[in-house]
């Protein structure tokens, strides 16, 4: 079997973060979220994987590279413009050959290891295999509606009143009849073509689609919160070591990563948390479910459920900093000069709560 991961598209919501780093590479408990997929499909024995890239194919390329990390080997497809989830199927055709595959959004974060769903998906004559898992909000999703011996009836893409609470996980195994499913249909109301589309052409052929239900927890991380979701889940999770230096006034859970080269100084981290490699925490509060990525410096500061990206500083600041989602090399600190007050160069579409 091949990998596909789809890491094209825009990430408009979750800008501002998204205009200068691709979504997929933004790091979840320290790791990001495109790195995980690709663990998650070699994990399942799966070698050759191809990733779809748009606009931001330079960033992607740099920090994947051809896989040799993970003992994959990557091809890179360019997808010049994000048409949908099946136009990336039809323009991997060349890749994908006459191979099964497993397809997977470079955005979407699973718990648990999908080795046993492909490992069953291989050894099957299913044309098609979906995995669905029930939401509270479905209409943000592909939606499917099942018949009452668990077959599948329908598949709608953002229906505005869902037939079901069952939602379309970004993980879809196939044969290479899909390939011909993808060229049958026609773009969407929102002018993509839909794999959910593809899908139902499947059904509508008579070709055998397996829907598996997921009953673990499941993130599309399309926004922020969904980020900050995906985070607290996977800390949850981790395996805690401390391989940088924590000095004797430090407290530091028991559920806390620090990663090679930070350093804790005087400062209590509570967990479950992870502060990356070579960032500073000095005389500073972290509290739970809040990852610090790399070379950052927390100084004189409180923070909790949080991610910090890499090279941010944040000093002297009155107040604890919680559920926010900070970018790179962004500086947070007192102002020094009178009169007090907010002074802010914020990017396009920031949002700050201030008090
Ligand atoms: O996350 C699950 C949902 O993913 C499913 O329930 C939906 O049925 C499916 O259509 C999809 O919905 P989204 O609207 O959330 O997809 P999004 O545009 O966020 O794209 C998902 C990933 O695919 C993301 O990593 C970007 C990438 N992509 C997207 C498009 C539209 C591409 O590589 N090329 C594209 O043309």
């Amino acid at each position: 079997m091949k990998g596909l991961i789809l890491s094209g598209g825009k990430g408009t919501r979750l800008y501002p973060l998204t205009y200068s780093k691709a979504k997929q590479l933004i790091p979840v408990a320290n790791k990001p979220v495109l790195f995980r997929v690709i663990e998650s499909i070699r994990d399942a024995g799966i070698t050759d994987i191809g990733i779809v890239v748009g606009q931001t194919a330079p960033e992607i390329m740099e920090a994947v590279g051809r896989g040799g990390r993970w003992g994959v080997q990557i091809t890179y497809i360019p997808q010049p413009e994000p048409k949908g989830l099946a136009h990336a199927v039809q323009i991997s055709e060349e890749f994908l050959g006459d191979d099964r595959f497993v397809m997977f959004l470079g955005d979407n974060v699973i718990q648990g290891g999908i080795s046993p769903l492909i490992a069953e998906f291989a050894g099957s004559a299913w044309n098609s295999q979906i995995v669905l898992t029930r939401i509270a909000h479905p209409e943000q999703y592909g939606v499917a509606e099942l018949n009452s011996d668990g077959s599948i009836k329908r598949l709608i893409e953002k229906p505005k009143e869902p037939p079901s609470d069952l939602a379309l996980v970004g993980i879809y195994m196939f044969d290479h009849h899909v390939l011909q499913a993808v060229k049958e249909i026609k773009p969407s109301w929102r002018d993509e073509y839909e794999i959910t589309d593809a899908i139902q052409w499947l059904v509508d052929h008579q070709f055998a689609v397996h829907p598996y239900i997921h009953r673990g927890w499941w993130i599309d991380t399309g926004r922020p919160d969904d980020m900050l979701e995906a985070n607290d889940l996977v800390l949850e999770e981790i395996d805690y070591r401390v391989d940088g230096y924590v000095d004797s006034q430090s407290q530091v859970d028991r559920r806390v990563t620090v990663e090679r080269g930070a350093e804790i100084i005087n400062s209590v981290v509570r967990g479950p948390s992870i502060i990356g490699e070579n960032t500073r925490i000095v005389n500073s509060y972290i509290g739970p479910f809040t990852s610090i990525y790399h070379h950052v410096l927390v100084e004189n500061s409180e923070i909790e459920h949080s991610i910090v990206l890499e090279h941010t500083q944040i000093q002297d600041i009155q107040g604890r900093i919680q559920d926010s989602l900070i970018g790179r090399h962004a500086v947070i600190s007192r102002s020094p000069t009178k009169p007090t007050s907010h002074k802010l160069a914020l990017g396009d579409y920031s949002q700050v709560g201030i008090l």
